[in-house]
């Protein structure tokens, strides 16, 4: 659905991009990297997968390419194809942006082994956490079941790395994607009420209720208070999983990459 939009357009990774430095190489500010990730979601996930590993010989999530060494080299092939194969050429992303790029791949490469650790996972073993133990499905929908309170994950494992599916899951404070923040409503005769944005204008907002995953339409001269959520409504797991389960878990959710319902 939509929202996949919100995400690969970070508008603050966007503004950056008009005004980057001319980078040295093997250095790289947050803010590059970020720019990095929002173009090769743009133009790389699709077939290099989210973690850099979907293609047979051609890993370039792990600092492992065969032929490129440099962050020239890497611009260079990014820009110029390799002829012959799928690998096609890039000549609208600028060499600039190129250099993001390889920010991006250089950072994911010196961040991936942060889920290293865990014992090989089990797909099946981890479904049936999701929709047991685990309880995911009071609050996510994969396919045509589950809540719409959080975020639909039907497509999950072809958006997000093996880490940042690690971090949702033990941490979900870290980092909450813009388009999956919440908003806590006040009204004037105050009544109180959290829900997922929907849509709004000028006069009007419309939430998805947490409670009742109901569709709730207000108008904003009849809110005393207005704001988003900092916390994620979603509890941690850190002490509710043993590390097998953890990995299980995490194998089911790189495993999805169907059509969001
Ligand atoms: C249409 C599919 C496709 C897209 C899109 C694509 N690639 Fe590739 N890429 C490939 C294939 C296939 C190969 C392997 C080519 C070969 O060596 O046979 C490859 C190889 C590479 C290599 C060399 C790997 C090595 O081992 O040295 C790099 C680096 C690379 N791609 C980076 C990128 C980046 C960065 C993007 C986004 C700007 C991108 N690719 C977009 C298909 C794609
Ligand atoms: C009480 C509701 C709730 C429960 C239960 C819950 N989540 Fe979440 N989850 C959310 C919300 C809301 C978000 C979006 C905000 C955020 O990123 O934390 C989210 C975010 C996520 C994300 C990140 C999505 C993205 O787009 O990056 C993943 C992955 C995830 N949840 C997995 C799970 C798994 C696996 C379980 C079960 C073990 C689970 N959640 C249980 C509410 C919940």
């Amino acid at each position: 659905m939509g929202m996949w939009q919100f995400r690969i357009f970070p508008a603050i990774s966007m503004l950056l991009l008009g005004a980057l430095p001319v980078l040295a190489q093997h250095e790289y500010t947050e803010s590059e990297i970020e720019a990095g990730k929002a173009q090769y979601a743009i133009n790389c996930v699709r077939c290099h997968g989210p973690d850099g590993d979907n293609i047979t010989n051609a890993d370039i999530g792990h600092g492992k390419s065969r032929r490129a060494t440099t962050d020239a080299e890497f611009v260079a092939l990014i820009r110029e194809g390799i002829s012959g194969t799928r690998m096609v050429a890039f000549p609208n992303i600028n060499e600039q942006n190129a250099q993001t790029i390889v920010a991006y791949l250089r950072s994911m490469a010196s961040t991936a082994n942060a889920a290293a650790s865990l014992p090989p996972g089990d797909v099946a073993r981890g479904k049936t956490i999701f929709e047991g133990k685990g309880g995911c499905r009071t609050c996510h929908r994969v396919g045509d079941q589950g809540s719409r309170t959080g975020p639909d994950l039907s497509q999950i494992g072809a958006q997000r790395r093996v880490v940042e599916l690690h971090r949702s899951i033990l941490e979900p404070d870290a980092e909450i994607i813009p388009a999956n923040r919440f908003l806590r409503i006040v009204t004037k005769d105050g009544s109180a009420l959290t829900g997922k944005l929907l849509n709004q204008d000028s006069f009007t907002v419309q939430i998805l209720d947490v409670k009742d995953e109901k569709l709730k339409s207000f108008s904003k001269s009849n809110l005393r208070e207005y704001t988003f959520v900092s916390n994620s409504p979603m509890p941690s797991y850190k002490d509710k999983l043993s590390t097998q389960e953890l990995s299980d878990l995490i194998s089911y959710l790189a495993s999805l990459k169907g059509q969001a319902n």
